[in-house]
């Protein structure tokens, strides 16, 4: 029986990769504090006890505005935990799994960015990702990176829960409509990427081998956020504890945060579908189905 390592499971995407995962082997599954992404040395240990044929990082520090002021600590989790997991993945020739953002690029191409796109990071966040992409493909092994944007769950705070709960308090709601990029279903996400696992069988690491690398995975087309909010709204399973009547539109530059983030970062994600037959489904169809609908 294969035994997989899931680091980050009580996270939007590790919660639901645990799901998935745990149908296809042996799972340990562990999260923050019994394990520490800020002590990376220690995960050496801690892949040479478990032996797993698969990682798969969920892991990560997320929090985008406060990375600009905290650099050090993202670039620890974000970074060197991903690159001494990757190591030892190879030395024990593990298929490794790795998360990255559309927030590498910048935004300013003007349409659908593809894997040959060069990247651009705006933000510390968006630049401690693109440096864990170049260490987990230096580590070298079986390796995937997929890049993915504007997770959503009900697990979490997620873009979802908080519209419903602005909605729940405000008459107008106003939102940006010059950020787009693709909403995407942690639980599709983690079912891609468990069916991609599945396909190496009984030996992933072989198996996969000739297909590893970077892939875009993100939920199927794009919006702007306001577009997404009025999805939401539309499938909100309690309308009468509403008081929002309307959204009105607003500019990013309204609304100053700490960190930049890209106005257009929509991920195009044919190689995933070409290599392993596999897409995420439309972002409406994940906005509703998370939402129960
Ligand atoms: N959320 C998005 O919109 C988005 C968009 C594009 C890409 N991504 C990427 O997708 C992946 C999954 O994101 P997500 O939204 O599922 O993230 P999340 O919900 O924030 O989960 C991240 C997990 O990492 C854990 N973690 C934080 N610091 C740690 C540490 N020092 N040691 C060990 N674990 C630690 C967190 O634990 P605690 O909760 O205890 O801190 C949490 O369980 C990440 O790689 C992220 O960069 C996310």
């Amino acid at each position: 029986m294969k035994k997989i390592l899931l680091l980050g499971n009580t996270g939007q995407l590790g919660w639901e990769a645990q799901r998935v995962l745990g149908c296809l082997g042996e799972l340990v599954s562990l999260d923050y504090p019994d394990v520490d992404f800020t002590q990376p040395e220690s995960l050496r240990s801690l892949v040479a006890k478990v032996k797993p044929s698969i990682i798969y990082n969920a892991a990560a520090y997320t929090a985008v505005d406060r990375a600009e002021s905290d650099w050090e600590r993202c670039r620890m989790i974000n970074v060197e935990a991903p690159m001494v997991l990757a190591e030892e993945a190879r030395k024990q020739r593990a298929v490794f799994v790795h998360i990255s953002t559309d927030y590498v690029f910048d935004g300013k191409k003007g349409s659908v960015y593809s894997e040959e796109d060069a990247a651009n990071p705006l933000s510390a966040y968006g630049r401690s990702k693109l440096e864990s992409e170049q260490a987990v493909a230096a580590a070298g092994g079986c390796w995937f990176t997929f890049r993915t944007s504007w997770v959503f769950s009900d697990r979490r705070d997620s873009f979802v829960s908080k519209v419903l709960e602005w909605a729940g308090k405000n008459p107008t709601l106003r939102i940006v409509d010059d950020q787009i990029s693709g909403p995407t279903w942690a639980r599709a996400l983690a079912e891609a990427t468990g069916m991609v696992l599945a396909q190496g069988g009984k030996e992933p690491y072989e198996v996969l081998l000739e297909r590893s690398g970077l892939y875009h995975l993100a939920g199927w087309r794009w919006c702007s956020r306001k577009e997404w909010a009025e999805e939401i709204l539309r499938l909100d399973p309690h309308p009468e504890l509403r008081q929002a009547k309307e959204i009105i539109g607003a500019k990013t530059a309204e609304f100053p945060t700490p960190a930049e983030r890209p106005l257009f970062s929509a991920l195009e994600c044919g190689k995933f579908e070409r290599v392993f037959g596999l897409r995420l489904p439309d972002w409406k169809e994940g906005v509703r189905l998370a939402m129960g609908g």
